[in-house]
């Protein structure tokens, strides 16, 4: 089987790397890819001029290459095909692909709607409100900040120096949240975000959101749920990203600067939690809404005295969660992959090796502001494979006038992960460090802490 993975990532192509692995799978494409893509075995790039995925034009293009080269399945990594309705093209073609439709992307591509998702099944999350008139935003937070009781929180003490959670609406990239800690934070992103559009629509409409204390957890997970069928969710190892650019969690707020899978501070009462308050409750709610959902969902937890609230759904996997966790499994990604639109998810033996895995980002000087780009990547190959650790690029391309060498030039922010296996985390922690100090590039800059904030 020829196989097609849309994206351009850390995610994506660890993702190719794993359906290569399988030996019913005899080509991995990747649309766009990156250098990482390129290089890796049984994987090649699908040509640039396919256009993007995000488009009808690249979509109708993309279709066409899957009929040209006999591929038999679709795996998209990124939210924003499959906002844009990447998923139904597809399947009124014909063509099988791993992925939620349109309607069900809502759940990541629109705070509100997946908010009232949550209230309206009972799923445990942080209490908000959504606001389309910026004065009635600005009336609440101003009520927040005085101390007023808002509907918020009036399960809660009142603490005014609680902060409040701004978050526009729509997709943004990672630049939608803002942790407000005084009125005049939380105005100055209410008019950001819905008077001077500082994210164009996405922030029209905005969430106001309770802050909520405690460890964030990644859950990611397959879906199988069809109209009039009973619906599954098969939950993977945890993980957590890191999201602030230094360490300590300080700094700016990043793509995330490193992952780790299991969570070690994710206990079985927590787990347990997840389940009844969060998994079951979602589950309960794709299938009352009629969805048809086949494909990843991210549950975005915070965690305090083993009580999981949901922070956000993602309508796919997680970048870079995926690059410590998919090294984890201990299946076949593409017999996955099939299982889930076939409607087999339920008996599929997802298991996992036993360890963990550490996967430090190396980012160019200055991400995540503007950052230098094409510096040479150089690889002491004797080192890297002592540690074990694979490499996952990111953001780093094969120079055009070279394409016949796999030399690899930055070319994003994020460059790459090195994601290592160990017995335990701390070992998994060496040998991700190890595996970073064999690789370089001018500015190659990385936090020290990842799985140890
Ligand atoms: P997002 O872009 O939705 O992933 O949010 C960015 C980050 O903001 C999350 O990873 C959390 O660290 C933080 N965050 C979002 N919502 C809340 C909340 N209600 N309480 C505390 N932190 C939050
Ligand atoms: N790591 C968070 C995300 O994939 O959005």
């Amino acid at each position: 089987m020829k196989v097609l993975v849309i994206g351009s990532g850390g995610r994506e192509h660890a993702m190719a790397w794993k359906l290569a692995q399988s030996e019913r799978v005899a080509k991995v494409y990747a649309a766009p890819g990156n250098g990482g893509t390129a290089n890796e075995a049984k994987c090649e790039n699908a040509p640039a001029a396919l256009g993007d995925p995000a488009t009808d034009a690249g979509q109708d293009a993309l279709m066409g290459f899957v009929r040209r080269e006999g591929i038999g399945l679709t795996v998209v990594g990124p939210e924003l095909p499959l906002a844009e309705g990447i998923v139904e093209k597809f399947r009124a073609a014909g063509l099988a692909i791993v992925g939620p439709g349109k309607k069900e992307a809502r759940l990541e591509a629109s705070k509100g709607f997946s908010k009232a998702f949550m209230r309206r099944y009972g799923v445990r999350a942080a209490g908000s409100e959504t606001f389309t008139d910026p004065a009635e935003a600005l009336n609440y937070a101003r009520n927040h900040f005085n101390g007023k009781q808002s509907s918020l929180d009036a399960a809660q003490p009142l603490d005014v120096a609680r902060p409040l959670v701004v978050k526009a609406d729509g997709l943004a990239a990672g630049k939608g949240v803002v942790i407000a800690g005084s009125f005049a934070e939380a105005e100055e992103s209410i008019a950001a975000f819905m008077k001077d559009k500082s994210l164009g629509a996405a922030g029209s409409v905005v969430v106001l959101e309770e802050f909520l204390p405690g460890r964030e957890v990644s859950v990611l997970a397959a879906v199988s749920v069809e109209p009039g069928r009973k619906g599954v969710i098969r939950p993977f190892v945890s993980a957590r990203d890191h999201k602030r650019r230094f360490e300590g969690g300080r700094g700016p707020n990043t793509g995330g600067m490193g992952a780790i899978a299991p969570v070690p501070d994710f206990s079985a009462a927590a787990q347990r939690d997840f389940d009844t308050a969060i998994l079951q409750p979602t589950l309960r709610g794709m299938e009352a809404e009629g969805m048809d959902y086949r494909g990843f969902i991210f549950f975005g937890l915070m965690v305090q005295d083993d009580r999981c609230s949901l922070l956000e759904y993602n309508v796919r996997l997680g970048d870079p969660e995926t690059q410590a966790v998919l090294p984890l499994a201990d299946f076949d990604f593409a017999d996955l992959c099939t299982a889930i639109p076939d409607g087999t998810l339920a008996a599929f033996p997802l298991t996992w090796k036993p360890g963990a895995v550490c996967a430090p980002v190396a980012a160019a000087g200055g991400y995540p502001g503007s950052c230098r780009k094409g510096d040479r990547i150089t690889i002491n190959e004797k080192a890297l494979e002592k540690t074990g650790a694979r490499i996952f690029i990111a953001g780093a391309q094969r120079a055009a006038a070279e394409l016949h060498t796999t030399e690899l030039y930055t070319s994003g922010g994020r460059v790459l992960a090195a994601s290592a296996w160990g017995p335990c985390a701390d070992e998994a922690w060496t040998n991700a460090y190890r595996a970073l100090e064999a690789v370089s590039f001018e500015g190659m800059a990385y936090r020290k802490d990842i799985g140890r904030e």
